[in-house]
């Protein structure tokens, strides 16, 4: 696992970053974001990911997600039209999806599957063990996705989201726990 200050995941690591920058998925070009996406991330998190909570990450939030070295960010689509999006943030052995979302008009093609596997290839190279990412409990499109990508429910939190609503959180292994 590369040393905080390091950036993690595919970003620094040549034949992973050459395979994934060139990646068309469903007519969509995955691609590291640049902060010029800001915009568009933040407008995707607040339409499809925050709706009806506070809007938390906003642009200038998301400019310095990009900016971190232990964070990935990815997106699907040309500057100036993201389809979907997926923000990584790297912590000792684990990988924590912290958002991730396809534009409704861009959904159930596939977009999303691509950008999570490329992801997860992503935490692989990176050497994490773990992928963990949260939900709300009545988000059945998420969790059914995640399900059948492998994702485990392990944890339900109550008042997860603002304090209101209830959350779970899910858990993929990339490797056993146990594992050197
Ligand atoms: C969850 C999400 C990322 C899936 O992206 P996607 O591009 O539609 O996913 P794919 O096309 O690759 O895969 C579709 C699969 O996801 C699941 N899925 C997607 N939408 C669903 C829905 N409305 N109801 C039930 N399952 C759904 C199903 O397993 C589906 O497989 P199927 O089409 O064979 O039934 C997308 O619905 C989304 O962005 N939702 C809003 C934001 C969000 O919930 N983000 C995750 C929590 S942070």
């Amino acid at each position: 696992m590369a040393r905080r200050g390091g950036r993690r995941g595919l970003r620094d690591s040549g034949t992973l970053a050459a395979t994934a920058c060139a990646a068309m998925i469903s007519h969509q070009t995955l691609r590291f974001a640049t902060p010029h996406d800001a915009g568009a991330i933040a407008a995707l998190s607040r339409d499809e990911i925050e709706t009806g909570l506070p809007w938390t990450w906003r642009a200038p939030r998301v400019r310095h997600a990009i900016a971190d070295p232990d964070t990935n960010v990815i997106v699907a689509g040309a500057p100036g039209a993201v389809a979907a999006f997926g923000l990584m943030y790297y912590a000792d052995d684990d990988a924590h999806l912290l958002l991730f979302a396809v534009r409704r008009s861009q959904q159930r093609r596939g977009v999303g599957s691509a950008l999570l596997q490329w992801l997860e290839e992503a935490a692989r190279a990176a050497g994490a063990r773990r992928i963990r990412v949260e939900a709300r409990m009545d988000n059945d499109a998420a969790r059914s996705f995640y399900n059948e990508r492998g994702y485990h429910e392990r944890a339900i939190v109550p008042r997860m989201y603002s304090g209101r609503l209830d959350g779970v959180r899910l858990e993929k292994w990339l490797r056993p726990a146990d594992a050197a």
